[in-house]
Formats: structure tokens, C-alpha cells, sequence
């Protein structure tokens, strides 16, 4: 199936840390309130190669290491979240990277342990959104 929309998509992912404190439902909840409509969703696994593709922008970072073994330590919930304005509403819902720094009520703030186990990702540009989509849904651009 073809993506046909006029509205923006964006790729959500909850992480292995949330996933594992049950959280997935809650999010999910907050997710749908928000006016988010969920294109697709499945829990699956990263093995490593997959997570070092993932983040590859991320592979002269410091925490690059760190972060590949975090994303696969554990099941994670990928979303495609429909939305005007998707990309940013997404990341204001989850608030700052570091849950320390996240505003009240966000879902970093809520769920996020520290600033590498924050409970969640989400695409930071179209074009960002667009690879990372493609990355698990390549079939939604063809
Ligand atoms: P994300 O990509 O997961 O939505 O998070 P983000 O844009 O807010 O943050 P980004 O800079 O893209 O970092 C990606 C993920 O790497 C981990 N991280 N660890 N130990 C550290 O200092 C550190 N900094 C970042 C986090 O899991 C972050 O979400
Ligand atoms: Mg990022």
C-alpha cells in the first residue's frame, strides 16, 4: 500500500526501556488523544546491524556504542504516525532528550529514565521522517 496523504507522517518508536516497564499501552493512549492517527505498528526486535543503520548520524557520536546496545537489549514498539505537523508535534509530545530537561507532562518527563533511556524516538526532519519510515516500510513509498 501506497502512503496517500496530505498531512505529515512520522516514524514514533517506543524503546526497549519502556517497553520493558509496560508503558507501550499508556503512550499509545496518549499517542491517540493527541490526534495522532497510528498507519502502522508492530513490536520487533533490532539485531545489531539494524540499529547501527538506524542511527547512522549518530555513529561518530560518543554514545553510538551505548545507544546500539540499548536499542537492542529488548522488544521496541515501531509507529507511523499520521498528523498535520506530525514530525514536530511528535517531538514536542515527547519533550527534551534528557527527561530531566523535559517539560511537565511530556512523555520523556513521564517515562524517561535518563538522557540515553528516554522511553522513545522521533523523526527531526521531513526528510529524517521520510528514511526512517522507509527503513522499516519501504513498501509505503512504492
Ligand atoms: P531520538 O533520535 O531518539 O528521537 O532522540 P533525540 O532526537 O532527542 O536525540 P538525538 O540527539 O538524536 O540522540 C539519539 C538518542 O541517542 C541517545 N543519547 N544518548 N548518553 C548521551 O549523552 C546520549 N545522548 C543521546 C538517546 O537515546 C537519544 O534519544
Ligand atoms: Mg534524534
Amino acid at each position: 500500500m501506497k502512503i496517500n496523504t496530505m498531512k505529515e507522517i512520522t516514524l514514533a518508536i517506543i524503546k526497549p526501556d519502556a517497553v520493558k516497564a509496560g508503558y507501550t499501552g499508556k503512550i499509545i493512549d496518549i499517542i491517540e488523544e493527541k490526534g495522532f492517527d497510528i498507519l502502522r505498528l508492530e513490536k520487533l526486535e533490532l539485531m545489531e546491524e539494524d540499529a547501527q543503520d538506524f542511527y547512522a548520524v549518530h555513529k561518530d557520536r560518543p554514545f553510538f556504542g551505548e545507544l546500539v546496545q540499548f536499542m537492542t537489549s529488548g522488544p521496541i514498539v515501531v509507529m507511523v504516525l499520521e498528523r498535520e505537523n506530525a514530525i514536530k508535534a511528535w517531538r514536542d509530545l515527547m519533550g527534551a532528550t534528557d527527561p530531566l530537561k523535559a517539560a511537565e507532562g511530556t512523555i520523556r518527563k513521564r517515562f524517561g529514565k535518563n538522557v540515553g533511556e528516554n522511553a522513545t524516538h522521533g523523526s527531526d526532519s521531513p526528510e529524517n521522517a521520510e528514511n526512517e519510515v522507509a527503513f522499516f516500510y519501504p513498501e509505503l513509498f512504492m
